[in-house]
């Protein structure tokens, strides 16, 4: 049985004072679940004070993208061992926001999902089609691709810490979900392929989160899906109340 995860994407959003209100508001949303878990990614400037915030809680901290080095001359980058002394424990890889205004390729990517790995890092994995993609019928060559890439030279060992989030571009920021057929078709042809790339249980045991433009008023809807595990919310993450309805889907 997959455990759900609920994933906050905070993007670049909060200041100091803000990101603690928030992290304290969402934690009250959040109970002693058994069945899922609640992870938050703000800026990495108020990772440390956002994880004191949540110490107490089951909420885990992870950072929005990841360096595959532990230290060294990497202007503008953070490493595992920073977001590890900041409270973290995961990092989000690949967003399309990363793919598309900073031009990270799926071989950057995939250096950063084997840094995150060998520091022992939950590493969520983006991936996702452009509308344009979409309507050129081309969504499952770049996913595989987007997969095969992502994933290259990563161990079936260390899959247990992969989680993969299904996020089309043209659903992100902008209102328009996935339907619940088209997110939950994906998510079977991720799965389907992760079984190609290593076995049948690694991808049952694998979690594919999807994300874009979910809401309180579709969590319930996708979350029925059979391959989907999961959330990766931006927009409405930045809200408590919403957040803490998606985080307690039904
Ligand atoms: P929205 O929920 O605002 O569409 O953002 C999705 C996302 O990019 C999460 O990483």
């Amino acid at each position: 049985m997959r455990k759900a995860l609920i994933a906050g994407n905070w993007k670049m959003h909060t200041t100091v004072v803000e990101a603690c209100q928030l992290a304290a508001d969402v934690a009250k949303t959040c109970s002693d679940y058994t069945d899922r878990e609640v992870l938050l990614a703000p800026p990495y400037t108020v990772l440390s004070e956002v994880s004191h915030v949540i110490n107490n809680t089951s909420i885990i901290i992870g950072s929005q993208n990841i360096c595959w080095e532990g230290k060294g001359a990497f202007t503008g980058e953070i490493s595992p061992v920073m977001v590890k002394d900041a409270g973290g424990s995961a990092a989000i890889v690949g967003h399309s926001e990363r793919r598309h205004i900073f031009m990270e390729t799926n071989e950057l990517i995939n250096r950063r999902v084997k840094g995150a790995l060998a520091f022992g890092l939950m590493t969520i994995l983006c991936i996702g089609e452009t509308l344009d993609e979409r309507d050129a019928e081309k969504t499952f060559v770049i996913l595989e691709e987007q997969v095969r890439k992502g994933l290259a030279d990563v161990d079936g060992a260390d899959m247990d810490k992969i989680v993969i989030a299904y996020e089309p571009v043209w659903a992100i920021g902008t209102g328009k979900t996935a339907s619940k057929e088209q997110a939950q078709e994906a998510h079977a042809f991720i799965r389907e392929l992760i079984e190609q790339l290593y076995e049948k249980n690694i991808a049952e045991q694998t979690r594919i989160l999807y994300g874009g433009s979910v809401k309180p008023g579709n969590v319930d809807e996708l979350m029925a899906q059979t391959d989907i595990d999961g959330a990766l919310v931006g927009g409405a993450a930045l809200d408590a109340d919403s957040f803490g309805r998606i985080i307690n889907f039904e």
